[in-house]
C-alpha cells in the first residue's frame, strides 16, 4: 500500500471511532454540545496536538488547531467542517473534512508555511439541537446574536445555557470570529452525481439556498370513537393534506426540493383525535426567488387547508439562507490542483448546505466533493472510498502548494 493509501485509511479509521462517540447506543446522533462531544474534542485535540498544532475550544463549542506559519502578518488558510450529526447518522458527513484538514498538516511533516494553517471542528451545522444550522460557523463569522442565543432545545435548555453547562462563556463568543483568511472544506458529495460519472472528486461552484420553518396546525382534540368524521378538528389530517400538497408541487418544479422531516403530534394516542401537530418544512432551490415564491405558496396552501378544516396554523422562520457562490480564484485554484493530480475537473452545485457557505461571507471559500458510494448520506450506510480520501490528500496538498506558492 502506499504512503498515501495508508494516510487515507488511517482517516477513514478515525472517523469510525469518532462515530462511537453518540447519545444513543446503537446510532450515531451527536448534537451541539451534548456529551459525547467532550470525547471528540479529547480525540481530535489529540491528533491535532500529534500533527503539531496548538488546540484550543473557543466559546462557541468549536475546536480550532493553529499550525504557526513563519509570516507574522500572512492570514491563516482555514480547513473545517463540522463534528455534529443528524440522528441516525453516518460516518463522513463533517468530521471526514475535520480530519482530512489534520492530514493536510500531517503531510506537511514539520515544514512551515508562510501562512498559518488552521484546522476547526465546528460545533454545530445540522442544525438538529435548536432547529437552526451553523452555529458553529456563525461565531467565526460574528453572526452570534441575542436571538440565536435565547433559542431553546426541546427540553427547553437555551443556546446560552447549553454553552454555559459545557463550561464555556456565551458572553465572550465575539472574541472568537476571524476577521480574515482564505477557507477549504472537504467534504463528501452526499448524493449520487460523482458516482455516476465515475469521478472521484467534485469542485463545488454554489451552494444552493434553503430555508427551514416550523409549522404548526392547531384543532380540537378529541374522542376518537365519539367523533363523527364530520364534527373534527383533526389537525394531523389537515397536516397530512399539507404534506401531500408540498411533494406534488416540489416534484412539479424544476430542481425544488421540500421536505418535511420532522412531525410530532399530540397528544400522541391511537385513540384520541390529534389536537396538535408540529412540523419541520425544508426547502431548497438554486434560485432564492424560486426557493422564496414556493415557501410563500407552501404557506398559503397551509393557511388554506386550515380555513376549510377549521384549523389554525402558525410558522416559525428559522433560516433563510441564501444560495452562495464559492470564490471564483480559490476555486479555479482547487480546480488546477484537481487536474494536476490527473483527476478530471468536474464542477458542480452542493444541495447540501455546509459551514463554507456561512464562511464565505468574510473571506474567499472553496469546497471539494468526495464522491459518495450509493449516494448516501445522513443515514448510517453512508461510506467513502480509501482511494478517493487519498485523492482528496494529494489534491489538498497540491492546493496548499499553491498558496505557498501564491498562484491560486
Ligand atoms: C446539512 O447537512 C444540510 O442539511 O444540508
Ligand atoms: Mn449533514
Ligand atoms: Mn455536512
Amino acid at each position: 500500500m502506499t504512503a498515501i493509501l495508508k494516510h487515507a485509511n488511517e482517516i477513514v479509521s478515525r472517523c469510525r471511532i469518532l462515530a462511537s462517540y453518540s447519545e444513543e447506543p446503537e446510532f450515531l446522533t451527536r448534537t451541539f454540545l451534548s456529551s459525547p462531544m467532550r470525547a471528540v474534542h479529547a480525540d481530535v485535540g489529540n491528533w491535532m496536538k500529534q500533527a503539531g498544532m496548538s488546540v484550543r475550544i473557543d466559546n462557541a463549542g468549536n475546536i480550532r488547531g493553529c499550525y504557526a506559519g513563519t509570516s507574522c502578518s500572512a492570514a491563516p488558510l482555514i480547513i473545517g467542517s463540522h463534528l455534529d450529526t443528524v440522528p441516525h447518522a453516518g460516518a463522513f458527513d463533517g468530521p471526514l473534512g475535520v480530519l482530512l484538514g489534520i492530514g493536510l498538516v500531517e503531510m506537511l511533516g514539520g515544514r512551515r508555511l508562510k501562512f498559518p494553517m488552521h484546522v476547526i471542528g465546528f460545533s454545530e451545522e445540522e442544525g438538529v439541537r435548536f432547529g437552526v444550522p451553523f452555529i458553529g460557523s456563525r461565531a467565526l463569522t460574528g453572526d452570534v446574536d441575542n436571538d440565536l442565543l435565547a433559542r431553546m432545545d426541546s427540553k427547553g435548555v437555551s443556546v446560552e445555557q447549553a454553552i454555559r453547562e459545557f463550561g464555556l462563556d456565551p458572553a465572550r463568543i465575539g472574541e472568537d470570529s476571524v476577521a480574515a483568511g482564505r477557507y477549504l472544506e472537504l467534504h463528501i458529495e452526499q448524493g449520487p452525481v460523482l458516482e455516476s460519472l465515475d469521478l472521484p472528486l467534485g469542485v463545488v461552484e454554489t451552494i444552493v439556498g434553503q430555508s427551514r420553518l416550523g409549522v404548526r396546525f392547531c384543532g380540537q382534540a378529541n374522542h376518537a370513537g365519539t367523533t363523527p368524521m364530520n364534527l373534527r378538528r383533526d389537525a394531523l389530517a389537515g397536516a397530512a393534506e399539507w404534506m401531500q400538497a408540498v411533494e406534488h408541487k416540489a416534484r412539479a418544479t424544476a430542481d425544488l426540493v421540500a421536505t418535511v422531516g420532522q412531525i410530532e403530534a399530540k397528544p400522541g394516542a391511537g385513540n384520541v383525535i390529534p389536537g396538535e401537530v408540529s412540523l419541520t418544512l425544508d426547502v431548497r432551490h438554486g434560485s432564492d426567488a424560486t426557493r422564496r415564491e414556493n415557501v410563500v405558496a407552501f404557506l398559503d396552501c397551509a393557511r388554506q387547508i386550515a380555513t376549510r378544516r377549521g384549523l389554525n396554523v402558525s410558522f416559525e422562520k428559522r433560516l433563510d439562507q441564501p444560495s452562495v457562490s464559492m470564490d471564483g480564484a480559490l476555486t479555479d485554484g482547487l480546480a488546477r490542483a484537481v487536474e494536476d493530480c490527473d483527476h478530471p475537473v468536474h464542477r458542480m452545485n452542493s444541495g447540501a448546505g455546509h459551514d463554507a457557505m456561512i464562511m464565505a461571507r468574510r473571506m474567499p471559500a472553496a469546497m471539494l466533493f468526495l464522491r459518495s458510494p450509493g449516494g448516501i448520506s445522513h443515514y448510517p450506510d453512508e461510506a467513502v472510498f480509501v482511494e478517493d480520501v487519498a485523492a482528496a490528500l494529494a489534491v489538498g496538498a497540491k492546493f496548499v502548494n499553491f498558496l505557498e506558492a501564491g498562484g491560486e
